[in-house]
């Protein structure tokens, strides 16, 4: 049985280690610890709090519940600050900073002596963040996420965020919500703390890092303000100490059938676009990799189950009461591996075999009686995405799903943001719009793949068009979009060589997308493509150098464990 190094761990390097020892004691001593707290061991609580994150509004009673857990089981709680990233408060996009939050929560992981650690995260790219980090580090983790917010009201109407923002500024761009209304609307759409109250990227991915282990069974639904969420958090304090005690590091929680397993809800919550890529990353930092080939698979063999928004009805709240995550693991059960185990030691057959006394079927439905037959995400392949592109068939219209239509080409996203409402634009309902140099090198991936329905087609009341790019969308979003389309542009993949007016085809019956031009004159296009200008210096210099493409889950090169293994071959 292991008791820890407590705070003899890691000591700062004077060449004297006694002298180490007594001059951290001495320091700690400063913060008014006794010596009897001193000789305990330690868990971290990696903390983000931030003026910039309201998602993570409800940190502080957080961190104390985490620090009454820990210190119940005999233990020292020591709670630090790590890079906080709020979604909308982040520019160019908090994509740009997922990787630095990773490095930041691993090094502060590796260098401080704490003999188990707590992440909280919540806010989009944080949990995943979070997760690549602990994987790395590989010290006993337990992941706790903020939870997600309640709904608001207006006229009668529940409203979350941020599929209802996109609901109502479409009207608002339609014509068909005045701007005062849309004044009040903004007011009601975020009402308490906590992440985005629908199945978005950060609910996806409180489900998937349950799914993985990595969290409390029965955790990733429970709302932010809810007094459940800090019973949880006082758990994860005790589940730590007991961690030090019988170790269990994310390597041995995080392996090839636990990411299976995560993609199989991811498929049947239909989560997020994003939490492909994010799981990716995760995976690809223990040398794990899932083939689009095998997503594909997992996506046609596991229906849709959970009614929520942005593709169904409800929202998180509604889910939580319904089941959970738990709920679903139990429905798909015989699609599962049921010997992984997770942070408390159990296999997933053991918990699954406590049987909910209720499920609400008007949420989580029941295996036989799907919301839909197959999972929510795939894969496309074609002559312009050589290495993939993921559609969200669960959130796109049926009646675009073989077309073909006229490309309608923007080359950046100035040139999005400067043409896409003028009334000269040439562009139908049936056309295609095609987005270029919105990748990870060229712009740090934005959620800017869900183009705006132009307005001189929104005010005739159109509500979807086929859009395709090397960028992301929200998972908050819907519509018949094509994205991550990966090599980008930027760095020369096909999708440069698409020009206005070329013809394009989907189609998701076949998983694929092309573009309608000969080979020979791809590549007599490809051969004049110019590398757009990067940004060269620093973090963002850093980024564009060695950030991975989407299928790789847009890691850096040298941190993921094929990456770390080459350069230390060489
Ligand atoms: Fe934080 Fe949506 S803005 S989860």
């Amino acid at each position: 049985m292991s008791e820890g190094k407590g705070i003899q761990g890691g000591l700062t390097n004077y060449g004297d280690k006694d002298f180490a020892s007594y001059l951290r004691r001495s320091f700690a001593r400063s913060m008014g610890l006794s010596r009897e707290m001193l000789d305990k061991p330690i868990v971290g609580i990696a903390m983000t709090p931030s003026g910039f994150n309201n998602c993570h509004r409800a940190m502080p009673e957080l961190v104390e519940a985490v620090s009454r857990g820990v210190l119940a089981a005999g233990a020292l709680p020591r709670p630090f600050p790590t890079v906080s990233l709020g979604e909308v408060f982040l520019n160019p996009t908090s994509m740009v900073y997922r990787n630095l939050m990773s490095m930041d929560t691993e090094e502060m992981v590796r260098a401080q002596p704490m003999d188990a650690v707590v992440l909280i995260g919540g806010c989009d790219k944080t949990v995943p963040a979070q997760l690549m980090g602990a994987a790395s580090a590989d010290i006993p983790t337990v992941q706790l996420v903020t939870g997600p917010m309640m709904t608001g009201r207006h006229k009668g109407e529940r409203l979350g965020a941020c599929t209802d923002c996109r609901r109502f500024w479409g009207k608002f761009r339609a014509g068909e919500v005045e701007g005062e209304e849309i004044a009040e609307i903004e007011g009601r759409l975020a009402t308490t703390a906590g992440t985005c109250a629908v199945m978005g990227t950060a609910s996806t991915m409180a489900c998937i890092a349950e799914t993985l282990g990595m969290s409390l069974p029965g955790t990733a639904a429970i709302p932010s303000v809810h007094a459940d969420r800090l019973v949880a958090a006082e758990e994860c304090g005790k589940l730590a100490v007991n961690l030090i005690q019988n170790p269990r590091k994310p390597s041995e929680v995080i392996t090839e059938k636990s990411v299976e397993n995560a993609f199989r809800v991811l498929m049947a919550v239909s989560g997020s676009t994003n939490a492909i890529v994010h799981l990716t990353a995760v995976a690809g930092r223990l040398g794990i990799r899932i083939s689009p080939e095998r997503l594909n698979e997992i996506s046609d063999e596991t229906p849709v189950l959970v009614d929520l928004k942005p593709v169904g009805e409800g929202y998180m709240e509604d889910f939580y009461a319904a089941g959970g995550v738990g709920a679903v693991l139990r429905e798909i059960r015989h699609l599962l591996h049921l010997d992984t185990v997770d942070v408390t030691g159990q296999t997933l057959a053991e918990r699954l075999d406590d049987e909910p006394e209720w499920v609400d079927r008007r949420v989580i439905r029941s295996f036989d009686d799907p919301v839909s037959n197959e999972g929510g995400l795939i894969s496309l392949y074609g002559n312009i995405a050589p290495q993939g592109a993921i559609f969200k068939r669960a959130a796109a219209t049926p009646e675009l799903f073989e077309v073909e239509g006229r490309a309608i080409v923007f080359e950046s996203l100035e040139d999005l943001a400067k043409r896409v409402d003028d009334p000269d634009l040439d562009i139908e309902a049936n056309d295609i719009m095609v987005l270029k140099n919105a990748g990870p090198v060229a712009a740090g991936m934005p959620e800017a793949g869900y183009l705006p329905i132009p307005k001189k087609l929104a005010r005739k009341g159109i509500k979807d068009i086929v859009r395709i790019s090397d960028a992301r969308m929200s998972g908050t979003a819907f519509g018949t979009i094509v994205l991550h389309m990966s090599p980008e542009s930027a760095v020369g993949g096909p999708l440069a060589a698409v020009e206005n007016g070329d013809r394009v085809r989907l189609s998701v019956a076949d998983k694929r997308i092309d573009l309608l031009v000969d080979d020979a004159e791809i590549a007599r296009r490809l051969e004049q493509h110019k590398r757009p200008e990067l940004q060269n210096r620093g973090y963002r210099g850093l980024y564009s150098r060695t950030v991975l493409q989407a299928d790789e889950g847009c890691d850096f090169d040298f941190l993921t464990q094929e990456g770390w293994s080459k350069e230390n071959a060489e």
